[in-house]
């Protein structure tokens, strides 16, 4: 298994995974969505003999300054539960602190995420639509996320899912 960025002639394939994994085209329509409005800040393809088997996407956030919401992360359905996952957000915040962005910002299973440090507790000061136990972050940085101001906006294309 390779980790790489995301290249165009993978999107086909990529929608293919994303309504494969949700059951949808939701999600397949925010990544869209997300590439037109020129939000994403990295994209992240996991890659075997097969072709792309998972897919992580972060997206630049509108506020806090420097930080970045983790969504969509999927992976293909026959290859769950083989680490790919991990992997992709392993590599992913390895990419948003070596280019020095100062917290990420995910909704997902508390249960998931927290291995990876993240933590409702981190979350809670900002005010989101997505307020409550599956809003999470991490700081890239100690201290970064102290916000004064404290609210958490995605970019525009999450508007469809509050
Ligand atoms: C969630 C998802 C990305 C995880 O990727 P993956 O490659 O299957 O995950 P990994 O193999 O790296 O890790 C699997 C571990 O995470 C746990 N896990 C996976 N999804 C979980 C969930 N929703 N809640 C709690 N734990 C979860 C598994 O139980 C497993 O635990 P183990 O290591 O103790 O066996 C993948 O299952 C998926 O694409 N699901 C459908 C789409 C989705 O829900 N995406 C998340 C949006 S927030």
């Amino acid at each position: 298994m390779i980790i790489r960025d995301e290249r165009p002639d993978d999107h086909p394939a990529l929608r293919a995974l994303l309504e494969a994994a949700f059951g949808g085209p939701a999600e397949a329509d925010l990544v869209d969505a997300l590439r037109r409005d020129g939000d994403i800040a990295i994209a992240l393809v996991a890659e075997l003999e097969e072709g792309p088997a998972g897919h992580l996407v972060l997206s630049r956030m509108r506020a806090p300054p420097g930080t970045l919401g983790l969504a969509p992360l999927a992976v293909k359905p026959s290859r769950q539960g083989s680490g790919l996952g991990s992997a992709l957000i392993e590599a992913g915040l390895a990419r948003a602190r070596k280019e020095g962005w100062q917290g990420v910002f995910v909704l997902g299973e508390p249960a998931f995420y927290g291995r990876f440090g993240f933590t409702a507790a981190q979350a809670a000061p900002f005010r989101s639509p997505f307020s409550g136990p599956f809003l999470q972050a991490l700081e890239l940085r100690p201290g970064a996320l102290a916000a004064k101001d404290p609210k958490a906006a995605y970019a525009a294309a999450f508007a469809a899912f509050e």
